[in-house]
């Protein structure tokens, strides 16, 4: 039986929970952090800076100048968490060995995951990050949200957290990286009472079932990917709190085969759709592709020049199990043989599209 919250949800509005004011969110200049230093030595942090991709080396000194201009009263942590953070990594990077200290139970009532012990194993030198726990935050179906909500979860964590959180981990949920274990209780009371938001796994339970984009947004989706990742969260709530496994299990919903891959290697359990009847074919957009007149692979590889299409070699030569033809100027697929593996699809989405019997294939195992 399909699951019906005992609450109609709630919206969230930002400006009636919010903790910060937009001069206290936007409250330094781009003058003062080109000066501005943390108080710790980092020249081997900051190579990082010197490269070509964006480096969070820079992103975490922007974090720590404005928890500094926040100042300590309007924190619930040490404002100074991001330079101690930044601080120890500079000397594990010295010291050519990590500094934290692994794991510890710790988490909030009635819960055995979500949380995950961090502690550094330098609390002298580094106070600000003696605790360092992460939490999970589960993440909605397809990763949904509205800014309402966003600002408000950035805020809860500016506030009692280290401002630092990971959009998102590759288990799916939202991280928040870095609080003290004071700080645990009164978040997860407020995600849960405040903004209806739950913690996700850890550790060997259930953890938060993930989905790909599905029928909101994608026409090759099989089946409701996003509906039955919200039913699968729901009825295992309890194998999602409560450790009881051996090890960590995960599900992983997808719509169609372009991600069995990674649905496989994610997850124990994947749901991969799929369909039983024939891929269907629109003839003339087939001859369209052939004469230049659609671009190929949606347009993606526009940019550099690969030469005209190519039906034979990019396609009917890539079919992994051969499956396909031309015969009399018309593209031929013997269904039985194709094992839906997507490139063809991929290459030519104006033309071919998954069968209309649709349903699920379930791998089991990792
Ligand atoms: C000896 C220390 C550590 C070990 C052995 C360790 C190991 C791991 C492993 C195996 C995972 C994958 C878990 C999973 O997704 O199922 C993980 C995830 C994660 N760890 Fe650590 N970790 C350590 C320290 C830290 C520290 C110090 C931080 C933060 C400063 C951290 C932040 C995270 C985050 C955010 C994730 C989730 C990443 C994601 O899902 O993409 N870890 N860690
Ligand atoms: C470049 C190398 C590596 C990368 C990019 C990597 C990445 C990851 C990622 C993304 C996950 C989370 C998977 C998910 O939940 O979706 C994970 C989990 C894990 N990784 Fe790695 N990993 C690497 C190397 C290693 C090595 C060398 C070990 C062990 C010696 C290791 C041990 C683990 C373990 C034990 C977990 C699962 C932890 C848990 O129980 O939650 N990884 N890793
Ligand atoms: S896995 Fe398939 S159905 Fe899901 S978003 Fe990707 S292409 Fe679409
Ligand atoms: S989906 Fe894959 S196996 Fe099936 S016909 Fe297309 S290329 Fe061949």
């Amino acid at each position: 039986m399909a699951f019906e919250p005992k609450e109609p949800q709630k919206e969230l509005k930002y400006d009636e929970l919010r903790i910060y004011s937009d001069e206290e969110l936007n409250n330094y200049t781009e003058e003062e952090l080109k000066n501005f230093k943390i108080k710790h030595d980092i020249p081997l942090c900051e190579e990082l800076e010197s490269g070509p991709w964006p480096s969070f080396v820079a992103d975490a000194k922007r974090g720590a100048l404005h928890r500094r201009k926040l100042g300590q009263d309007r924190l619930m942590i040490h404002q100074d968490v991001i330079e101690d953070l930044l601080g120890q990594l500079e000397l594990s990077f010295k010291d050519g060995e990590g500094h934290w200290k692994h794991g510890g139970i710790v988490g909030v009532f009635g819960y055995g995951g979500g949380v995950i012990g961090r502690y550094s194993d330098l609390p002298e030198k580094f106070p600000s990050i003696a605790h360092f726990h992460t939490m999970r935050v589960n993440q909605p179906a397809s990763k949904f949200y509205n800014t309402d909500y966003l600002r408000t979860l950035c805020d809860l964590w500016e506030f009692r957290g280290s401002s630092m959180m990971n959009m998102h981990g590759s288990t799916g949920d939202i991280i928040f990286l870095g609080t003290f274990t004071e700080q645990l209780e009164p978040i997860f009371y407020e995600l849960t009472h405040v903004l209806q938001q739950d913690l996700g796994g850890s550790g060997s339970n259930l953890r938060s079932p993930s989905c790909c984009i599905g029928k909101a947004r994608c026409e090759w989706s099989c089946y409701d990917t996003q509906d039955m990742c919200y039913e699968l969260t729901t009825y295992y709530q309890d194998e999602l709190h409560r450790p009881a496994f051996p090890y960590k299990f995960k599900f992983k919903f997808d719509g169609c085969p372009n991600c069995c891959v990674a649905s496989i290697a994610r997850a124990d359990m994947s749901f991969i759709g799929t369909w039983r009847d024939e891929i269907r074919i629109d003839q003339e957009a087939v001859q369209a592709y052939i004469n230049g007149e659609i671009a190929p692979n949606g347009n993606a590889h526009a940019g550099k020049d690969w030469g005209k299409f190519d039906i034979q070699k990019e396609v009917i030569d890539l079919c992994p199990t051969k499956c396909m033809w031309m015969e009399d100027g018309k593209l031929m697929i013997n269904n039985k043989e194709c094992t839906r593996c997507m490139h063809c699809i991929n290459v030519m989405p104006q033309a071919l599209w998954p069968g209309k019997e649709t349903g699920v294939s379930i791998l089991l195992g990792a």
